[in-house]
């Protein structure tokens, strides 16, 4: 594999953190996503501007979106509801108004000021949420709860008929303060409580304010600063919502560049580190419905029961999945060797059905992590190359974007190099 080190400029640029000051891009901070210059930088390095773009994995909508700013055609999937709804308010920013926001916002800070008595709360199958004596912890402290739910009951009362559409703007400012109200913290893999999380509150008014502050201070203030020259490009972007495996179908030939990023195989289950999202925002009240999403991720967690699948015939998968299936491997979950079974079949499957949508020479970019189970690192980056060339691509090189580490009882006995976060570049022949 050709390897070529790209750390002095993608170390940063793979993460989000240029984003936060970012118009637009700023309004919901994703720590899985990376920025929007990682997708200019690719995209100005081709020899002929592409017209086409293509994401399987969009998230909150970072390609899509640099690529609307660049007037670049762009078409993505996204299988979370709540990502889905954040990208696609961020690329139709332009027919927002902030005259309008202005307006709304203002009767919403009315309407929070009169709150008072308790505000009923929705019924959820989950019961970690709410606070109750009965229980040892809950996620919110009622304080916190009652001030979620005053603006999830004024955003609805005062976002009406044709003004509908900024509910979701003010539901994406509510989604970024959850995490600092509640008690527990994404700690990378899932929710951990906060230390001294019991004597931590935040008062109903607090939470008024924080959810107005960013209202006021980074949504209302990019939409009244944006210059909108490019507004109304490209119509046609668009993001569609499921599962990138079954959806991919629909999308239309002529892909010139796909610029995406999938789940890393590190068995983080989305749905879980997003609970706080997509229960208090009312995309799931049960777990039956928290399921259906789950099972439309891409294989890359242990969260449901996974079946035996069959997986690329490359050698250091074949070396990898054996000693996953080995009495020697101490697993942590059982559920690991078929993660990573599937995990390259989707992948593989993927490339396949993309295939006869790319143009000639097209080019992929795929941002992606290598990993490590039971001291044994997986080089995604290589196994994902050397899929993709069974079934038709080339791989120019493989960038080398950052080294990352790993739990300190994982790192003992590995080549620490070898844990990197890197881009596959591929072509299609
Ligand atoms: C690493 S994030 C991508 C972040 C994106 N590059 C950004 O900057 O916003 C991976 C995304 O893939 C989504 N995803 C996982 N499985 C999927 C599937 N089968 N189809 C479509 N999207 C999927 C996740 O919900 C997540 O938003």
């Amino acid at each position: 594999m050709n390897f070529k080190d790209y750390t002095n400029q993608y170390s940063n640029l793979v993460t989000f953190t240029p984003n936060k000051n970012t118009p637009i891009h700023r309004w919901y901070p994703l720590v899985e996503g990376y920025s929007t210059d990682f997708v200019k930088n690719i995209i100005e390095e081709q020899e002929n501007k592409p017209e086409f773009c293509f994401d399987p994995f969009g998230g909150i909508g970072t390609t899509a979106l640099t690529c609307y700013e660049m007037g670049i055609k762009c078409v993505s999937i996204e299988s979370s509801p709540f990502f889905y709804d954040v990208s696609n308010i961020k690329i139709n920013f332009s027919n927002l108004s902030s005259d309008i926001l202005e307006k709304l916002m203002n009767k919403i800070a009315i309407s929070l000021s009169k709150s008072k008595s308790l505000v009923e709360h929705p019924k959820l199958q989950s019961k970690t949420f709410f606070e109750n004596s009965k229980r040892e912890k809950w996620v919110f402290h009622q304080s916190a709860s009652n001030g979620i739910f005053d603006i999830v009951k004024s955003i609805d009362k005062i976002c009406k008929g044709d003004n509908k559409e900024y509910k979701k703007v003010f539901k994406i400012s509510l989604a970024t303060i959850l995490q600092e109200v509640s008690n527990v913290f994404k700690n990378g893999k899932c929710l951990s409580y906060k230390k001294n999380w019991q004597e931590k509150k935040y008062e109903r008014e607090k939470v008024h304010q924080l959810f107005l502050n960013h209202s006021k201070n980074v949504i209302l203030e990019d939409l009244k600063n944006i210059d909108l020259k490019y507004g109304g490009f490209y119509k046609e972007n668009d993001i569609l919502f499921g599962d990138s495996r079954k959806k991919i179908k629909e999308i239309s030939d002529g892909i010139d560049i796909v610029i995406t990023s999938p789940p890393y195989l590190n068995s983080r289950d989305y749905t879980d580190i997003y609970r706080l999202e997509l229960w208090m925002l009312g995309y799931v009240s049960t777990y039956k419905s928290e399921k259906v999403i789950r099972k439309s991720a891409l294989t890359s967690h242990v969260q449901i029961q996974l079946p035996k699948v069959d997986f690329p015939k490359i050698e250091e998968l074949e070396k990898t999945i054996a000693y996953l299936e080995s009495d020697e491997a101490e697993l942590w979950n059982l559920n690991i060797p078929n993660m990573v079974r599937g995990y390259f079949n989707d992948m593989q499957n993927l490339l396949l059905d993309l295939k006869s949508k790319l143009n000639p020479n097209a080019k992929l970019y795929i941002n992606v992590s290598n990993s490590a189970y039971s001291n044994h690192i997986i080089e995604v980056d290589v196994i994902i190359a050397k899929a993709a060339e069974l079934i038709g691509y080339r791989c120019e090189e493989i960038r080398i974007a950052r080294p990352i580490k790993t739990s300190s009882q994982q790192s003992k006995k590995m080549n620490i190099d070898n844990m990197r976060e890197s881009v596959i570049v591929l072509t299609k022949l």
